[in-house]
This record gives C-alpha cells, sequence and structure tokens, in this order.
C-alpha cells in the first residue's frame, strides 16, 4: 500500500538525489552543459559548412571571418589545444583572462564581435568550466590570420579584474537569468542598441534593432523588452520556441547569427529564468527611442 507519507518521503529522497547531483556536477561536466547551450562559444569559433551546419571534427578549431563593412574583419581563433595553432600552451589563467579582460598572453588587447564587457562578469567557477572544456577538446591544426581592425582598439576592457567573480544563486531566479542573458549568453549584447562609441545603451537593455549583415542577409535583432513591438503580447512558451527553434511568433523562421542550434540545448531551468527576466526589462519601442 502506498501512502501519502510514504510518497512524500519518496519526493524528498529524490529531491535530495537531484540537490546531491547538482552538487557532484564537475567542471567539465558543467562546461559541457554551458558551451552546448547558453555560452554557445562555438557560434563563433566552430566553422559552419555551407549548409550552415558546424563542420564536424573541426569544433572550436575557428576561421571564420566575422565582417563588418568599414570597421573590421575578424578571425575566430583557434581554441582548440594544438600547441602550434590553439592555445595549447596557455595556462588556466591566460586563457582566462583573455575571455574575460581580452588580454592575450603577449599583452595583445582582442578585438570585436567578441563581448568582452560581458564576459567579464562570468563567475571564477564557470571560466574554470569552460577551459576545463577547452582543454579536451582533440587538437585541431588551424593557423588562423590576424584579425584586421581599422580603427584603433581600446588599450584594455577594462581595468584587470579583481577576482573572485562570483555567480548570483541559482535558487535567486531573476538574477540568475540576468546572469544567464548578460555575462554567459550575451543575448544583451546583440538585443540592445549601442551608442555612438560603441558600448551598449543598457538604458534600453533588449530593445534591439542592431543589424546583423552575413551570408543570410541582413537580420535586425528583435524587441526582447515587454513593449508590444516586443515580447510584450508573447506567451512563454512562444518565447521558448522562438529562442530554442528560430521560429518567431507568427511562425516564420528567424535568420542567423544567433545561435537557436545551441541555445535548444539550455534547460528548463535556465529557460525559465531568461524568460522570467526578459520579462523584468523596462519596456521600451524597437531600438530604444
Ligand atoms: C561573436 C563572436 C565570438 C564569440 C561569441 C566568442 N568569440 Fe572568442 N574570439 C572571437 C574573435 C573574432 C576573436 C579574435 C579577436 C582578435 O583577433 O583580436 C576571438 C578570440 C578569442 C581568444 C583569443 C585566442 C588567441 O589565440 O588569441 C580566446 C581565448 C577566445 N576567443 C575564447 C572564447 C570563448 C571561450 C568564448 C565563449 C565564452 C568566445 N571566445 C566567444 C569571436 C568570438
Ligand atoms: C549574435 C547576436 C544574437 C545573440 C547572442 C542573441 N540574439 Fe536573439 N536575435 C538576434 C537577431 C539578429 C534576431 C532576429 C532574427 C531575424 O529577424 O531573422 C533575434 C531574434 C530573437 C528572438 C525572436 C523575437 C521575434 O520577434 O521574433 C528572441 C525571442 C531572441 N532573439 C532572444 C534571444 C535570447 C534569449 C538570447 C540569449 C540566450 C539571444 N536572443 C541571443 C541576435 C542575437
Amino acid at each position: 500500500m502506498t501512502s501519502l507519507s510514504a510518497l512524500s518521503r519518496l519526493a524528498s529522497v529524490a529531491a535530495l538525489l537531484i540537490a546531491t547531483q547538482a552538487a557532484a556536477e564537475t567542471p567539465l561536466e558543467r562546461g559541457r552543459y554551458l558551451m552546448n547551450s547558453v555560452v554557445a562559444c562555438g557560434n563563433c569559433h566552430t566553422p559552419r559548412g555551407p549548409g550552415g551546419m558546424p563542420i564536424a571534427g573541426r569544433e572550436l578549431a575557428g576561421g571564420t571571418e566575422i565582417v563588418e563593412d568599414g570597421l573590421f574583419v575578424a578571425r575566430a581563433s583557434n581554441l582548440t589545444p594544438d600547441p602550434e595553432t590553439g592555445i595549447g600552451r596557455w595556462t588556466d589563467a591566460e586563457i582566462a583572462r583573455a575571455i574575460r579582460e581580452g588580454v592575450r598572453p603577449d599583452g595583445r588587447v582582442l578585438g570585436p564581435p567578441m563581448p568582452f564587457p560581458f564576459y567579464r562578469d562570468i563567475a571564477d567557477e564557470d571560466v574554470a568550466a569552460i577551459i576545463a572544456y577547452l582543454r579536451q577538446l582533440p587538437p585541431v591544426r588551424n593557423a588562423v590570420a590576424r584579425s584586421e581592425y581599422k580603427f584603433p582598439l581600446p588599450p584594455a576592457w577594462g581595468p584587470p579584474l579583481a577576482v573572485p567573480v562570483r555567480a548570483p544563486a541559482r535558487s535567486d531566479t531573476l538574477r540568475h537569468g540576468a546572469y544567464l542573458a548578460g555575462p554567459l549568453g550575451h543575448c544583451l549584447e546583440c538585443h540592445t542598441p549601442m551608442n555612438k562609441d560603441g558600448s551598449r545603451d543598457m538604458s534600453a537593455a533588449g530593445a534591439g534593432g542592431q543589424p546583423f549583415a552575413g551570408p543570410w542577409g541582413v537580420s535586425v535583432a528583435r524587441n526582447l523588452t515587454p513593449h508590444e513591438s516586443g515580447l510584450g503580447r508573447w506567451t512563454d512558451a512562444e518565447i521558448v520556441r522562438a529562442i530554442r527553434t528560430g521560429t518567431s511568433r507568427d511562425g516564420s523562421a528567424l535568420k542567423p547569427p544567433m545561435a537557436f542550434d545551441y541555445y535548444a540545448r539550455i534547460d528548463e531551468a535556465d529557460m525559465s529564468a531568461i524568460v522570467a527576466f526578459l520579462r523584468t526589462l523596462p519596456p521600451k519601442p524597437l531600438g530604444g527611442k
């Protein structure tokens, strides 16, 4: 006979197991999840074939050109452990510094479009998880030419980072959602209009309007704020479908460069936190004005 109290005992055992599992997640497991879902470094660093699919055997091997007319031809670096053409000889601290501060071991400042102002706030444990994932990649020999910037890069992306950088508690849904949509997923980078100096106008966070040109033509970042020109009338399920499958509310297919194929693997808890956070953005018209 199954009594209610036996059921609730079972439920609490299950809850305990889940809690222990989360705590027992290794840095590599965490890195595997992040890199194949919300963080999606591969969206720039893994070359894609003509059909848009990542090329097999070349995960994070770099070489993709990202062109911003008149401003730069950026070439995504080889992040595999190849000692000559990748980052195999870099220490963990050097890799962490490149990701969060945009400085290479030789002191050279890295350029856009890698979103350094957002990556700066990736927590220590998540940077460590990302590095654990990079370390186990098969090394790929692929020498990538230097990026060309037609404007001077800033001397630095900020003062040297004061560690430790901590992530908000996952139980704090809104702050966790902000961490996912900001530092980890840089959703707010693409979806926030730019100031004249190239920084983001965070008073219009999520309002969209920025154009992205590529082999797909031009796509314009949509308005993610609760405004009527944004996600105001959307259900949660419609928002989740757009993020995971690249299908807009009216059923039309969304274009790159958003990493839909990675975002399909964002887990339920993280996805709910992202949606809850987007609902709290100040409503603004498309482009913020
Ligand atoms: C929007 C595209 C984009 C995303 C997303 C991106 N990167 Fe990059 N990354 C670049 C480009 C372009 C460069 C080269 C910049 C340059 O040449 O100055 C680069 C350079 C680097 C370098 C320097 C390597 C070297 O040899 O100099 C590292 C390390 C790196 N990225 C790691 C990452 C990691 C880890 C992530 C995910 C957390 C990531 N990147 C996400 C575009 C991107
Ligand atoms: C590299 C830039 C980029 C990143 C990163 C990005 N997006 Fe997007 N997103 C776009 C663009 C561009 C579009 C519009 C595509 C089109 O019009 O075909 C879009 C469309 C959307 C839409 C569809 C809205 C509509 O009206 O159809 C949603 C929802 C969305 N993004 C949410 C997110 C979330 C959440 C994240 C982070 C997990 C994110 N985006 C990360 C560029 C980006």
